[in-house]
């Protein structure tokens, strides 16, 4: 049973100065929402209801938009604009939220451990909201958390992506165990040029056992300095099992402007009734 999802945003987001350098970048809408609101629904379609936020100092926006506004609520009180906070009040009845600071920004790897003390001792999602999954069907979450119990162990998305491209994600190698989903034998953090074992790239969903967090406390600093998700994944992997999956939907980087540009007019085109904006 996975109640539990953990949201690393203590990142600087400097692709998005100088818009980051004073609100965090997972507070940037898409149209009229932030991306970890799109994030949190995610996880709320999984069945998880725990939100457990890594973050750092000036983010403070984050907890607040996951708070009570009690005089801008009192203020539209009774107008037809209370009908705009119905999602976000939706969450905050179903939803607890908890927080700690990662105090120095080492690393996705070092952000997980920093939340270990929200999680404890029981598997849990990862959900990096800049990337911004969509679908028709179950999200890609629900996908995950329905392959991690049938197979009881740490699960990660991956995505194909051009090989021009693999240098900036970690990228995996496997064998198919079923359509779409591989047991992983090998994985590089963004593997320079000619040396990436695959296609498949490393995207922001995770489902991990717990025992992810002894991995991490010994990993030591890896690509760029930083401790690495992906080498503690590696190390679990071959002590136990970790699988990739290959997950149904459409994956946008908003991490970057390009991917943000394009997740915002598809958005706004497909998903936003326009008599609403
Ligand atoms: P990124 O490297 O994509 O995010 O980290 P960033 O550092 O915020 O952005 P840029 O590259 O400077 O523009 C992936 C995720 O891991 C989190 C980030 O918040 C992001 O969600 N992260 C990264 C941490 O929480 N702590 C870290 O030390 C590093």
């Amino acid at each position: 049973m996975i109640r539990k999802c953990l949201f690393p945003v203590a990142g600087y987001g400097t692709r998005f100065l100088p818009a980051t350098k004073s609100m965090p970048k997972e507070m940037l809408p898409i149209v009229n929402k932030p991306l970890v609101h799109y994030g949190v629904e995610e996880a709320m379609g999984a069945g998880l209801t725990e939100m457990a936020f890594v973050t750092g100092r000036g983010k403070r926006a984050i907890a607040d938009y996951f708070d009570i506004s009690y005089e801008l609520e009192h203020q539209i009180q009774g107008t037809g604009k209370e009908a705009y906070l119905k999602g976000i009040r939706s969450i905050l009845e179903k939803c607890t939220f908890s927080f700690t600071r990662q105090r120095e920004m080492k690393g996705l790897g070092h952000a997980i451990l920093a939340g270990e003390t929200l999680i404890g001792n029981e598997p849990f999602a990862v959900l990096l909201s800049d990337d911004l999954c969509l679908n028709n069907g179950e999200a890609v979450l629900a996908q995950m958390v329905s392959l991690f119990r049938r197979h009881q162990c740490s699960v990660i998305a991956i995505q194909e992506v051009p090989a021009e491209e693999t240098e900036k994600y970690g990228v995996i190698a496997g064998t198919e165990i079923e359509p779409g989903v591989y047991e992983v034998t090998d994985m590089i953090e963004k593997p320079s040029k000619g040396k990436a074992p695959s296609n498949l790239a490393i995207i922001g969903r995770y489902v991990l056992t717990p025992d992810i967090f002894d991995i991490l406390r010994v990993t030591a600093p890896g690509k760029n300095g930083e401790i690495q998700l992906t080498d503690a994944l590696l190390a679990q992997a071959k002590r136990g099992r970790v699988l990739a999956y290959k997950f149904q939907g459409r994956r946008f980087d908003c991490g970057s402007i390009d991917g943000f540009v394009e997740a915002t007019n598809y958005c706004y085109q497909h998903l936003y009734p326009k008599e609403r904006l």
